[in-house]
């Protein structure tokens, strides 16, 4: 049991129609939640580490943490770098072991964003790495932004088509109505672009950005539109870690041991209830 690639999963999940669930992480113990929760439900899972998470961790020890926690439990597990703008770090990514990689230029023009993007794949796919790019933008956060103005960094279903020819990616995020973070409102996804754009690429896996918050009718929607990876990094951060945490260092004299625990358990709930939702359940292996 060891970490794989992302590319396998996502056209095992392209033929049975259900998502992939991707897990930012940025301690052991939500690592171990998250594998946890994996095991239980036997799903493929992504563990994700943000640029600012790994910086945290380090690079050797987050790829270190991710093959023991694989193993401990007996699972495949695919290990990503999540929005990385900067080339150099992502090399460094791939010649220490991580299984996939997202290259973000998505505020770049269409041109800069192809240009290295493009660089990336030709790098990363020489030793069998996955990556991920977006186009459009998923912002966050975005209250203050009023709707036509986030809808105009919506990703364009002709353009996505014409940017997965341009930089042979393995797999696309896309701006549909989602944001990172909490939603002060419920979110609108625009299903119809969703379909749209899997009309034109039926084989590329498409990603759903800023998971925290959406609606479960909403994820099946998507997923039945054509997303094949949903991302969630907020609620297992806040619900997960903080609020146990929290809670747990509340009693006087508690033992951090007993917090791990909790934070684990929690952690592996969350995961076990998304997997449900997602139809990934016993697909490993
Ligand atoms: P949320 O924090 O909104 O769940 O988004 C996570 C994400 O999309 C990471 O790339």
């Amino acid at each position: 049991m060891a970490l794989v690639t992302m590319k396998y999963e996502m056209s095992k999940a392209e033929k049975g129609r259900y998502a992939v669930p991707a897990f930012n992480f940025f301690t052991l113990d939500n690592l171990i939640g998250i594998a946890q929760g994996a095991a239980n439900k036997k799903s493929p899972v992504i563990a994700m580490a943000s640029v600012g998470a790994m910086k945290i961790m380090g690079e050797h020890t987050t790829v270190r943490m991710c093959e023991g926690v694989a193993s401990d439990f007996g699972i495949d597990m695919i290990l990503h770098l999540d929005h990385c703008t900067d080339y150099d770090m992502i090399c460094r990514a791939v010649d220490n072991g991580f299984t996939s990689v997202m290259i973000d230029a998505s505020k770049l023009s269409y041109e800069e964003n192809v240009e290295l993007t493009a660089r990336v794949v030709e790098y990363a796919s020489k030793y069998g790495v996955s990556v991920e790019a977006e186009l459009g933008h998923v912002g966050g956060k975005e209250d203050d932004i009023v709707v036509s103005e986030r809808e105009a960094l919506f990703t364009v279903p002709e353009d996505a088509l014409r940017f997965v020819n341009d930089t042979g990616v393995d797999a696309l995020a896309v701006a549909v109505g989602t944001v990172h973070g909490f939603y002060k409102s419920e979110p609108k996804l625009d299903f119809p672009r969703i379909e749209k754009i899997h009309e034109l690429l039926p084989h590329m896996p498409l990603v759903l950005h800023g998971g925290t918050g959406v609606p479960d009718d909403d994820f099946r929607k998507a997923i039945a539109g054509g997303v094949r990876k949903i991302n969630i990094g907020t609620e297992l951060k806040v619900h997960g870690v903080f609020d146990v945490s929290k809670q747990g260092y509340a009693q006087p004299g508690d033992d951090p041991r007993s917090v791990s625990k909790l934070v684990i358990a929690k952690c592996a709930s969350i995961v076990e209830e998304k997997i449900d939702v997602m139809g990934s359940a016993n697909k490993a292996g």
